[in-house]
């Protein structure tokens, strides 16, 4: 009756208001990640949606609704903007919600009612119906009738590309974005500075990436391979970054800059090799064509210290929207910093007792200079260990020692917060399984050896019993980690990371205890997962099927 009545009063409106009413649906939705509320009424009539979703012109004065729309088209749901008419859709602001990503849906025959936190929140409504298009009893597109109150676990759900290894083109970057808010990530970490490639221009500084951006070859093997003779000189423009940074705000998304400071400087330094320990013996700075960690870092001088607010200035620019900026921080050996005569009277001055305080120096030089930038840092977790930091600074612990989050619980205790991704779950350079040995495609760490299949991602407890409910809210994020020593290319990243970024987006989006009663559950999921697959089909995914093999050659 209600779906009639609508529909009289948007004729009678003099719009064409179609809300109908489909056949029964009998499919359950197979939402990923799972709803934190869902009821659906399975096998009733739902929303028939083959004339997509009604909206007015007038519904599109308001900004609210305006960001409804434009978050249905991002996501792919049918929706048509006519005159006049009476809308199928319904949006409304709740105001009362502490989850800022939090929504709301009722869709029934009438149409679809969502309610939303904040303009962010309206992209995970979108996607929530995108994947909630089924077929009705006729096979015609419909939205069964549910409700569904929802909101993520974590604020930060992240998924790092090693561009500085293994640069993508801007349509694979476009291709992972579009991925991502499919599944709720709503924070890519574009890693854009290496030992083995400088990969974003700076305008003030040319060098980075007429030099730094220039490497020989690339190792073919993981990490024991040889050369492939081929030259590697990709670099994102300005224009370019700018391009990426509003494809990904248009999918609700944010992209976190890294630029590596003080180590993983090779690139940077073989450009501008002054702004390295260049009164130690033997100071020879070239972009990396082999793996590892390398010993080149930064010294601490004015010259470097401006340099790199040079470079966070335009950073800064460039990422308008990233609240947080990555510095890097990780693996810095100090062995330069010994052997320079000047880094070792930098330390006299300023009363430094050992090399590790250097890096605690730039570091907080990094925060400070940004924290003026309105802008937070984040560092890798050894950040932590050389001394006192700017207390919002964000530890990304990736350390995991025997599977173990001890330094999570370190730094949340310290009071800063913390973005896991801890190797043993989160790195997707892992292997998946026991895949065929000797060659490029299957070599990943621990090939042949491990087993850190989707599973083994969706068994992370990030609940740590360690920490107080005041320390735990400390964990804002999960993130997976797609290096490139192992990863050259879409067609292997692919491979290595769907279906396992599908399990961590859930595990980061859907607490283990859900209020109905019920737990999160591996099996259950798997279910889920394979009504995911013909989507990933569709988006020419090459993921990797469950007997191992990829899903396309
Ligand atoms: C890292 O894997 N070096 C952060």
């Amino acid at each position: 009756m209600k779906a009639l009545a609508t529909t009289v009063m948007g004729l009678l409106a003099g719009g064409v208001g179609l809300a109908a009413e489909s056949a029964p649906i009998q499919e359950q939705v197979s939402i990923i990640p799972r709803p934190v509320e869902l009821h659906q009424r399975v096998g009733e009539p739902g929303f028939a949606a083959a004339q997509g979703l009604l909206m007015t012109q007038e519904q599109m004065q308001d900004p609210f609704c305006a960001a409804a729309h434009a978050a249905l088209v991002a996501a792919g749901v049918p929706v048509r903007v006519v005159p006049q008419g009476t809308p199928d859709l319904t949006v409304c602001r709740d105001t009362a919600a502490s989850n800022a990503e939090a929504y709301a849906l009722d869709v029934s025959p009438a149409g679809v009612r969502v309610s939303a936190a904040s303009e962010q929140a309206l992209f995970w409504a979108a996607q929530t119906l995108a994947q909630s298009l089924l077929k009705d009893a006729a096979g015609a597109p419909a939205l069964p009738s549910m409700q569904v109150r929802d909101e993520p676990l974590l604020p930060y759900r992240g998924f790092m590309v090693d561009t500085g290894r293994s640069p993508l083109s801007l349509d694979e970057l476009q291709k992972i974005l579009r991925l991502m808010a499919r599944y709720k990530l709503n924070r890519l970490h574009w890693h854009l500075t290496e030992d083995q490639g400088w990969r974003v221009e700076i305008k003030q500084f040319p060098r980075l990436t007429e030099v730094g951006a220039l490497r020989r070859e690339t190792p073919s093997m993981a990490f024991n391979g040889k050369g492939d003779g081929k030259p590697v000189t990709r670099f994102y423009t300005q224009d370019e970054v700018r391009r990426v940074v509003d494809y990904a705000h248009s999918l609700g998304i944010t992209v976190i800059p890294e630029i590596e400071v003080p180590g993983h400087s090779s690139a940077a330094l073989a450009a501008y090799p002054e702004l390295g320990n260049d009164d130690m013996p033997g100071y020879a700075p070239e972009v990396m064509s082999t793996w590892g960690v390398k010993p080149y870092v930064y010294a601490p001088k004015p010259q470097t210290f401006a340099f790199l607010e040079g470079v966070f200035t335009e950073i800064c620019e460039l990422f308008p929207r990233a609240d947080i900026i990555h510095i890097g921080g990780d693996e810095v050996p100090r062995d330069h910093w010994r052997r320079s005569p000047a880094a070792q009277q930098f330390m006299r001055d300023k009363g430094l007792t050992h090399e590790g305080q250097i890096q605690q120096h730039f570091t907080n030089r990094m925060a400070d200079f940004l924290a003026g930038k309105k802008r937070r840092i984040m560092g890798w977790d050894e950040i932590l260990e050389d001394g006192a930091i700017r207390q919002d600074a964000v530890a990304m612990v990736w350390r995991a020692d025997n599977g173990k989050l001890t330094r999570a619980v370190q730094a949340a205790k310290m009071g800063h917060d913390v973005v896991l991704c801890p190797t043993f779950y989160c790195y997707f350079d892992y292997s998946q399984g026991k895949e065929p040995e000797g060659t490029d495609f299957y070599n990943a760490i621990g090939a042949h050896r491990s087993t850190k299949d989707w599973r083994h991602v969706y068994s992370l407890n990030i609940q740590l019993p360690e920490l107080t409910e005041q320390e735990q809210r400390h964990i804002i994020g999960l993130q997976a980690n797609a290096w490139g020593e192992a990863i050259h290319n879409m067609h292997k990243l692919e491979y290595m990371c769907f279906p396992r970024l599908l399990a961590l987006s859930e595990i980061a989006w859907t607490p283990a205890q859900l209020p109905d009663g019920s737990r999160r559950d591996a099996d259950e999921f798997a279910a889920r997962l394979r009504a995911h697959l013909p989507y990933l089909d569709a988006q020419r995914v090459n993921y990797r099927e469950e007997s191992g093999k990829p899903r396309l050659d």
